[in-house]
């Protein structure tokens, strides 16, 4: 899959998931969503709690079971990748994900938790963490490759969380509140990062934030309600 700019990456046609809530009764998590991320974009979505936001980034990454419509990866129907193996693995080719909370290995440094998810993966160590450098580098992290997290500030362990989401050089970047646990400064920091990335690397990238500080970033907003997409356009692509 090579990249071009505004090259479809992620088609969602109507998307449902349903749950059974705790009383039995269904609960639509999402509902009739419909979206287009293009290559190179950054998306903002935006919502109140329990409106369905990180249900959308599950679906959009493959890693929830929709229950009605279509998810279209880089021109594969995802209902088309059956077994979990091959699920798993097209994931972990193509997909980043960035967490709330950077989730680092707390015995790990930096650049061993960049490098982890290659070397599991088969690449060879001295490999990996030159690879896991240099994306480092780009997030201006390499000074700080050998701290171990708890040696890090809550901005760096993100960055270092976002390079290791850009390990598998992804195509689609996933980001559920990367920056709730950041002060504004840090938090505008990585939310231009993940903009550089998007146009550098021509990722489509979907950011779900609650901070309008950083709505000027993203090329396009959507906003949620109720598991539906209730305002901003659906698509860019041309
Ligand atoms: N695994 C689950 N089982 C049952 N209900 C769920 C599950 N995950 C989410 N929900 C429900 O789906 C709705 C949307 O949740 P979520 O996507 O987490 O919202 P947001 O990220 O916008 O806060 C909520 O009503 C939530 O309670
Ligand atoms: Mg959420």
């Amino acid at each position: 899959m090579t990249p071009r700019r505004g090259r479809p990456v992620l088609s969602l046609r109507d998307v449902g998931v349903r749950y059974r809530g705790g009383d039995g009764a269904m609960v639509d998590a999402l509902a009739d969503v419909t979206l287009d991320l293009v290559a190179g974009e950054m998306i903002g979505i935006f919502g109140p709690s329990g409106c369905g936001k990180t249900t959308l980034l599950m679906a959009a990454g493959l890693l929830e079971t929709i229950t009605s419509g279509s998810v279209r990866f880089a021109g594969t129907a995802a209902a088309t990748i059956v077994d979990d193996a091959a699920l798993r693995d097209f994931r972990r080719r193509h997909i980043g994900f960035v967490f709330q909370k950077p989730n680092l290995v707390p015995f790990l440094t930096a650049v061993e938790n960049v490098a982890l998810a290659m070397v599991i993966d088969g690449v060879p160590r001295a490999a990996a963490e030159r690879r896991a450098m240099g994306l480092l580098a780009v997030l201006d992290m390499a000074h700080r490759a050998g701290n171990h997290p708890a040696r890090l500030s809550g901005g760096e362990q993100q960055r270092v969380a976002v390079a290791r989401a850009l390990a598998n050089d992804p195509i689609l970047l996933l980001a559920d509140e990367p920056t709730a646990a950041l002060d504004s400064r840090r938090g505008r920091q990585v939310m231009e990062l993940l903009l550089a990335i998007a146009r550098q690397r021509l990722a489509a990238i979907a950011v779900v934030t609650h901070d309008p500080r950083s709505m000027d970033l993203f090329d396009r907003v959507v906003e949620m309600e109720d598991g539906r997409v209730v305002a901003g356009n659906a698509s860019s692509a041309r």
